[in-house]
């Protein structure tokens, strides 16, 4: 009796009671990816998927703890249970879908191409460089890696572990285009005036909340937390303010 009351228990408990009663949401990131998420002056987490993981903490009534891991290691970890959830301006993939649980989609990328100006006096097209030998900088282990080694079968793919180098290589003109989510791509765009990007995206991708398998009764919360946000008007409010449009 005492196993099977156990194992119902067990069962029961959802990942949302284990927050609430630490008082701690603890969300899985890598360095950085703005507008969604990077450090300030005052070395403050800011950005679009920051609020929103400020509004979670507020309604469940608990602090944040952010855990810095790299990219390529962001779903071991989360397994491992080193935090919570991965909020972290993830693909939903079905590979990736055999390892962990994902929310309903709050944001729709798609890959794009960055390039500088200087060494594109006319913005490229997909067409132009697909069949060429072109160095493409990419993120390891993001949908950018496999969408460049899929579309690009000549390219030479360099790979980073983080967003930010893999795009200095272009701004150091060290590569020749980088392939990433055209969130961040368009965000170094409004920042940098030497870099431009393609109008055409390569993929669309979905981005969603990503949690360990087997808990339906979290999995359910945080799909009524990002139906909220949507319907409410807090994703497209905080898209304004983080982007522009
Ligand atoms: N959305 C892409 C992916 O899931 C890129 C994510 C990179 N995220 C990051 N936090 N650096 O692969």
């Amino acid at each position: 009796i005492l196993i099977v009351t156990a194992l119902l228990f067990t069962g029961l408990a959802s990942l949302i009671d284990d927050i609430q009663k630490r008082g701690v949401l603890r969300v899985g990131q890598d360095e950085g990816y703005m507008p969604l998420y990077g450090t300030d002056e005052k070395g403050e987490r800011v950005g679009l998927e920051v609020e929103l993981i400020n509004k979670i903490a507020e309604i469940l009534g608990v602090k944040v703890e952010y855990v810095i891991v790299n990219w390529d290691g962001i779903i071991p970890a989360l397994i491992s249970g080193k935090f919570d959830i991965i909020f972290s301006g993830m693909t939903i993939t079905p590979e990736r879908a055999l390892k962990v649980n994902f929310s309903a989609p709050y944001l729709t990328v798609g890959q794009a191409i960055l390039y500088n100006k200087s060494v594109f006096k006319t913005p490229p097209t997909y067409q132009d460089l697909a069949d060429k030998p072109v160095k493409i900088a990419v993120q390891l282990g993001t949908t950018g890696e496999f969408t460049a080694r899929r579309k690009f079968p000549k390219a030479e793919i360099l790979t980073f572990s983080t967003m930010d180098e893999a795009a200095f290589q272009v701004v150091s003109k060290r590569a020749d285009i980088m392939v990433n989510d055209s969130i961040y791509v368009k965000f170094l765009t409004q920042k940098y005036e030497t870099l431009g990007m393609t109008n055409e995206l390569l993929s669309r991708e979905d981005l969603g909340i990503a949690i360990r398998k087997g808990d339906m009764e979290a999995l359910r919360w945080f799909d009524t937390f990002v139906q909220w946000a949507k319907t409410s008007g807090l994703i497209e409010e905080l898209h304004q303010k983080w982007l522009g449009n």
